[in-house]
């Protein structure tokens, strides 16, 4: 890795699509970081000692530049020379900051939108006459100073884009950093190549070779612990670690007993193949217990994040590890670091949670820096079976979050056994690789059946399939009527509780991927 890679920062005004920007820079081989939007300029000197930051990039957000608690940035940033790009958010605040006019919510716009190109200079350089853009604001830029000019208006938008006539200082109302812009990556490209002049010099791969280093050095001839879910983050963290550490890392796979069939055996086979030593900790019945009663989805993910660290660190006790090493990813980072601006949807909890009792030496982080599908990269090149590199994301807390309402053994069995059926059916259609996820989830409702020539009362079970690049944004699946027919099928004959199948068809959002 060169020692200064060329950046882009990301200023974060609280933006849902604020992950996305970083990550299309990094696709184009630019590294990018998020920063809290009120960084100061001697805060970005720091950061210049480590980075060649060539660009900064304003995300959106959910305030208005004229409320009083909306979010600033130290305008002396604005003189750095450094070039800028304003998105939605961020190009009100920047004509505000310049002296122009931005008008609330009157006419708002919201989803696909035609916008006419006037100026196809700059960040908007190839564009056509029409672009289809993603628009998501109440607020309008209605009017700018004399030293900036329009680059492209809608119907409800006078200024819909603008460029400062001699600064590097570009404003987008629309989203370029969604899909649904239909050249956005190019807007994108654009800015960081065309006005930013940045190399593509950076590939995730860089963070192996440093983290072996880095880990030797930390740990020495110590012991370290990882809590492994067998999940792609904490999986490759493993693998990293294991060929810096041998013998001296222990694997912790913890079984909260909401884990889908045959997890625990496949976690030992796999892992302990590639020379990582794996230990699983059957602690079901005490989870069961502490969630005895308890049906808010906020209350279980709190009791089974707070029980994990509880059996976990009477695992390190027992081991004697000084260090501990976590699978936490960058967008972890950043969403339980800095983000102020930005709704609380729902308490992700990272399966490796920092133990809150024991004094490790030092908390290592190899992917610290990395995006999901930057850590599925590294996890094929280091050797992980597709059947790692593909899995399905599957939530911490299990599938307790796919139990709606109390957690009961026998509730857990129904949707473990639904699962695998939607697991295996869909899979056999040959459709899991452009899926993002496919589960089913036992609502807390029961519906009038009739089997055989009885009644049925049973239990409802619904099945989500989603398409989805991050998880930020999804789409439920068109899969064809047959699959899901087979499922549906499946369902109702081999779980004799289960007497209705539902299909859930709402993307998100304005749903989640998980139901709770
Ligand atoms: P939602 O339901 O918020 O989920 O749309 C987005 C993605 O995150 C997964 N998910 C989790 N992953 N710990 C995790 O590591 C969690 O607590 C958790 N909850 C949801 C979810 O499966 C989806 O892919």
């Amino acid at each position: 890795m060169m020692s200064k890679p060329d950046a882009i920062l990301v200023f974060d005004f609280g933006g849902q699509y604020c992950h996305l920007i970083a990550r299309r820079a990094r696709e184009s081989n630019v590294y990018s970081e998020i920063v809290p939007c009120d960084v100061t300029v001697e805060e970005l000197q720091k950061i210049g000692s480590r980075l060649n930051v060539k660009g900064l990039i304003f995300s959106g957000g959910p305030s208005s530049v004229y409320d009083p608690s909306a979010p600033k940035i130290d305008p002396r940033i604005l003189d750095l020379g450094i070039p800028i790009l304003g998105l939605c958010y961020g190009h009100q605040l920047i004509a505000h900051l310049m002296g122009g006019t931005v008008k609330g919510g009157s006419k708002q716009e919201y989803g696909i939108t035609y916008v006419t190109v006037v100026h196809p200079v700059g960040v908007l350089k190839g564009m056509k006459k029409k672009e289809k853009v993603w628009m998501s604001h109440g607020d309008t830029v209605q009017s700018l100073p004399e030293d900036f000019e329009v680059l492209a208006y809608s119907e409800n938008c006078p200024v819909a884009a603008f460029r400062h006539e001699e600064k590097a200082i570009y404003g987008l109302q629309w989203h370029p950093e969604v899909v649904h812009t239909e050249h956005g990556e190019q807007m994108l490209k654009n800015f960081i190549f065309e006005v930013c002049r940045c190399r593509a010099n950076w590939r995730p791969s860089h963070v192996v070779e440093q983290q072996i280093k880095l880990m030797k050095e930390t740990v020495g001839g110590e012991k370290a612990i990882i809590a492994l879910s067998g999940g792609i983050d904490s999986g490759t963290a493993a693998i990293i670690a294991a060929k810096a550490l041998g013998e001296n890392l222990t694997a912790v796979f913890v079984d909260h007993g909401f884990m889908r069939e045959g997890e625990s055996s496949y976690v030992k086979e796999v892992f302990g193949k590639l020379g990582v030593k794996v230990t699983v900790v059957e602690a079901s019945e005490r989870f069961f217990k502490k969630l005895k009663g308890v049906t808010q989805p906020e209350e279980k993910r709190r009791i089974i994040g707070n029980e994990f660290v509880r059996v976990f660190e009477e695992e390190a006790r027992k081991i004697g590890a000084q260090y501990l090493i976590q699978g936490t990813i960058y967008p972890d980072r950043i969403e339980s670091g800095f983000r102020k601006h930005s709704d609380k949807i729902k308490s992700h909890h990272n399966v490796a949670g920092l133990p809150t009792d024991i004094k490790f030496k030092a908390v290592i982080e190899p992917l610290k820096d990395l995006y999901k599908d930057e850590a599925r990269k590294l996890a094929k090149n280091l050797g992980l079976p597709d059947s790692v590199v593909w899995r399905q994301p599957f939530p911490g807390p299990g599938l307790a979050v796919r139990v709606i309402g109390e957690v009961t053994p026998e509730k857990v069995e129904i949707v473990r056994k639904a699962d695998r059926i939607v697991s295996e059916e869909i899979e056999k259609a040959g459709l899991n690789k452009g899926l993002w996820q496919y589960f089913a989830v036992l609502t807390n409702t029961k519906s009038t059946g009739v089997k055989g020539d009885s009644r049925a009362y049973g239990y409802v079970v619904a099945v989500r399939i989603v398409e989805s690049r991050e998880a930020m944004t999804a789409s439920f699946a068109k899969v064809p009527y047959e699959v899901l027919e087979r499922i549906s099928t499946r369902i109702t004959n081999e779980l004799p509780s289960v007497s209705r199948v539902v299909y859930d068809v709402t993307h998100k959002p304005p749903a989640t991927i998980e139901w709770e």
